[in-house]
């Protein structure tokens, strides 16, 4: 098959949102700590009758409808996500009514769990099956859906919550370049869920930064020498029009391309000149050293300001607007580009690093392409109508957001209990948790 790649997108936030000036200000930390030290505007986050099975139920008929997609046509489902509802019972088939009402229940995949990268461990199984021999001519559909939520304290600012559905086919507009793929794997304890009672994670924020930039350098390294061995150049930021990170808050995001571009100088490969005069000194730095090194990484931010803001910036509206979607963050910036950029993408070269804790990485890079209606960049930007969805939200104080929280934590792994079924907030044809009932059983309707 030739261009395997994303045919099509649609993305779900919830319609509730906390501005992260009001959290500081209720924090009581420095004014700009979220704002501006995190690089972030604003929090999305679920209400009692939403949550990541509601989201992804959404995601995917939105999708299926708005491309006019038969359900029947789809040969593949796979979730990425880590957030866990049920230890055995995979979010896949909870969203397999969509499918069984059409009469097909004759679809592969499960769900695929490691932080933050699961969704892009789907994608590449979905990938890898319509470039297989086992390939059915059917399209694959990925979902990456997750509410990040944090315990009080550093890390509560950075949460966020979403579902994206991609669907994946050949003679996409969105292809894979397959061949230059590179993953760092290890093991580290710089984010986990060891407390299955609760769903907060035990995170070290310091080592999880330190973990994501480790990573991101060696993938960067291996993929330049694969795409040196492959094209007989070398790879350098110039190579690519875009780059797109997993996003925590986008402070990390400004720090990892910074990274890259001292990369490109440790590896000779730069041509900037001031960017190898400015950086070249610190050149001689052990990597260890490199990454606790604060002239290092402020002077690498300063001399990539103004290629961030043509090669990264397009990227960061909804990871700004909403906060850290987990798996679907990746995604979610990439969405970004498309929103921003899809009247000028074709032909360019976009290069996309996802970043799982525990720790899982993957840089890999698509071509953009024009494709054939309904599977354009233009009509995915359409139908993600990001700003109009963005615009429909609605604020809420820190303190209904906490008192939000409080309710999920009661409930988290509960039985025996029926939500507010409370749909004021959300847009026609939303799915919302109506009802856990005495067998641990989750039921939802649809608005
Ligand atoms: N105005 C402006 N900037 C400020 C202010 C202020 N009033 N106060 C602090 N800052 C800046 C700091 O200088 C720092 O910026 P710098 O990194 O450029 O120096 C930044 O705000 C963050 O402040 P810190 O004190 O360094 O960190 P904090 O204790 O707030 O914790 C952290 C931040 C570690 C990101 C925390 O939110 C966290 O643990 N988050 C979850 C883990 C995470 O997301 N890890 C990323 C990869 S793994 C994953 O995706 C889950």
């Amino acid at each position: 098959q030739k261009n395997v790649g994303i045919l099509a997108m649609e993305i779900y936030f919830p319609p509730a949102c906390m501005q992260q000036a009001s959290l500081e200000a209720h924090d009581g930390v420095g004014k700009g700590k979220y704002t501006i030290g995190l690089g972030q505007d604003c929090m999305a986050f679920c209400t009692e009758v939403e949550d990541v099975i509601s989201m992804s139920l959404t995601a995917v008929s939105s999708l299926l409808e708005k491309y006019g997609i038969d359900p029947k046509q789809i040969g593949r489902l796979e979730v990425g996500s880590e957030t866990v509802i049920d230890k055995s019972k995979s979010i896949k088939t909870f969203l397999m009514p969509i499918f069984e009402e059409c009469g097909n229940t004759d679809i592969e995949g499960v769900d695929s769990t490691n932080a933050c990268y699961g969704g892009t461990a789907a994608l590449f199984n979905c990938v890898n099956w319509v470039e297989s021999s086992s390939w059915d001519g059917r399209y694959g559909l990925v979902v990456c859906t997750d509410s990040a939520v944090y315990a009080e304290g550093a890390a509560r600012p950075t949460g966020g919550a979403a579902a994206i559905a991609m669907l994946i086919g050949p003679d996409a507009p969105i292809a894979f370049e397959s061949k230059f793929r590179a993953s760092y794997m290890s093991h580290v304890y710089d984010f986990y869920k060891p407390d299955l009672a609760s769903e907060y994670p035990v995170v070290d924020g310091k080592l999880s930064q330190t973990c994501y930039l480790m990573a991101l350098d060696s993938c960067y390294k291996i993929f330049c020498d694969k795409y040196g061995k492959l094209e007989g150049k070398q790879f350098s930021m110039a190579n690519a029009e875009y780059f797109v990170f997993h996003s925590p808050y986008n402070k990390l995001v400004q720090k990892s391309f910074a990274r890259l571009m001292f990369d490109d100088v440790v590896r000779n490969a730069s041509s900037d000149e001031v960017a190898k005069e400015k950086l070249g000194p610190y050149t001689s730095l052990s990597s260890d050293e490199s990454y606790q090194n604060r002239d290092l990484e402020k002077a690498a931010q300063q001399v990539a300001k103004s290629l961030y803001d043509a090669k990264v910036q397009p990227t960061t509206l909804i990871p700004k607007q909403v906060g850290n979607m987990y798996t679907a963050s990746l995604y979610a910036a990439f969405a970004s580009l498309i929103h921003n950029k899809h009247s000028t993408l074709t032909g360019n070269r976009v290069i996309m690093f996802s970043y799982g804790s525990g720790s899982t990485a993957t840089m890999f890079s698509f071509r953009m392409r024009e494709g054939q209606h309904p599977f354009t960049l233009s009509n995915i930007a359409k139908v993600m109508n990001v700003e109009e969805k963005l615009k429909l939200r609605q604020e809420f104080p820190p303190e209904q957001f906490i008192e939000a929280l409080k309710l999920m934590e009661h409930r988290y792994g509960g039985k025996d209990y029926v939500t507010s079924k409370d749909t004021t907030l959300l847009a026609p044809g939303t799915y919302y948790l109506t009802e856990v009932d005495s067998k641990y059983r989750r039921f939802y309707a649809r608005k």
